[in-house]
């Protein structure tokens, strides 16, 4: 990374600004944030404004025009995206805008510029509902919602790059990151975020479902290492489950979340959300085997740090 330039989409966002925050770290050249403040916050720049290598571009991805005259760098960090599961039914032209054509866009831009790798976020929801867990990389492509098969369109275009342009690229599926800085305001914000500001204020707590549904919730300050150290890798269009291996239900999470914040009410279950997935746990070797970062906080710890960082 010495001397690199780097341009980070949705840099301005939850992942988007712990990257930075870690990218800053090295002796780098230059840091472009490509975002279009949509729902990231320019104030999470803010701590890093003083460092003349770090520069926002107000700019939607889904733009070409745009993208297409956003200063050359080496590497590309691809976050940019509309992240919700329910957001994507009720606003799918939007998903497609920004998580298909707007990343086909920065393959695009790659491309031109010679860029020597992307780095993307894929999701966990391309599996949709697996018929094994935990699942592994080479299990059925089957999303259950619009949000998911962006992503799945996402790994098609880039191994296409790869394939007929010799664009380097490694796709992370993330399970459910969480960490500090997630926004927990609106009801698309993550599970994590929401019960955390409900705890704080003693408000009422909703579960969708019946609570047994898992996931496997990873921590944002492991996330960011293992995407930056897979620069590393050379010659790849490779794809890997970025979680921890370990599984947790809702309720559960929900009682470890209570104990912790002196939560004393109990949640009421409402309705299964639309595209909801059951079960969600990343087979991790692929993971462990490529990368010597993993991804280890476990989610007791990942939640304290948490609550004490508030
Ligand atoms: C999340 C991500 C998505 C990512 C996917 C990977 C968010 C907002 N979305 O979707 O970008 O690709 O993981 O699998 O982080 N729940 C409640 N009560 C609430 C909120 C949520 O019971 O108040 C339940 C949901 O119904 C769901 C689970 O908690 O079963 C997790 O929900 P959420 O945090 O929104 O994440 P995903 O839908 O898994």
């Amino acid at each position: 990374l010495e001397n690199a330039k780097v341009l980070v989409t949705g840099g301005a966002g939850f992942i988007g600004h712990h990257l930075v925050s870690e990218l800053l770290k090295y002796k780098i050249k230059k840091i472009y944030v490509a975002d279009d403040l949509s729902t990231g916050l320019k104030s999470n720049l803010t701590p890093f404004s003083k460092d003349s290598r770090l520069e926002l571009i107000e700019i939607d991805i889904s733009d070409f025009n745009k993208v297409e005259n956003l200063p050359a760098v080496d590497y590309i960090f691809n976050l940019a995206a509309l992240v919700s599961v329910p957001l994507s039914f009720s606003e799918s032209a939007k998903n497609n805008n920004i998580n298909i054509v707007g990343f086909q866009n920065i393959l695009e831009y790659a491309k031109r510029h010679q860029a020597k790798k992307i780095i993307y976020a894929s999701s966990s929801a391309v599996y949709g509902n697996p018929t094994k867990t935990p699942i592994s990389e080479d299990a059925i492509i089957k999303p259950t919602s619009p949000y998911g098969f962006s992503k799945s369109i996402n790994e098609i275009y880039a191994k296409t790059y790869k394939e007929f342009f010799d664009i380097d690229s490694n796709g992370f599926r993330f399970f459910n990151v969480y960490g500090k800085g997630q926004k927990s305001d609106s009801p698309y914000s993550g599970v994590i975020s929401i019960f955390r500001e409900k705890m704080i204020q003693n408000g009422e707590i909703s579960i969708f479902g019946d609570g047994e549904q898992t996931r496997d919730f990873v921590f944002i300050e492991d996330l960011v290492k293992i995407l930056i150290s897979s620069i590393e890798l050379k010659n790849t269009s490779e794809i890997f489950n970025l979680g921890t291996g370990k599984s947790t239900s809702i309720n559960e999470l929900f009682n470890t979340m209570a104990s912790l914040f002196n939560y004393n009410k109990s949640p009421s279950y409402k309705e299964v959300r639309s595209g909801d997935i059951v079960e969600s746990v990343a087979d991790i070797q692929k993971l462990k085997n490529s990368f010597d970062i993993k991804a280890t906080t476990n989610l007791h710890e990942g939640l304290k740090f948490l609550k004490d960082n508030l």
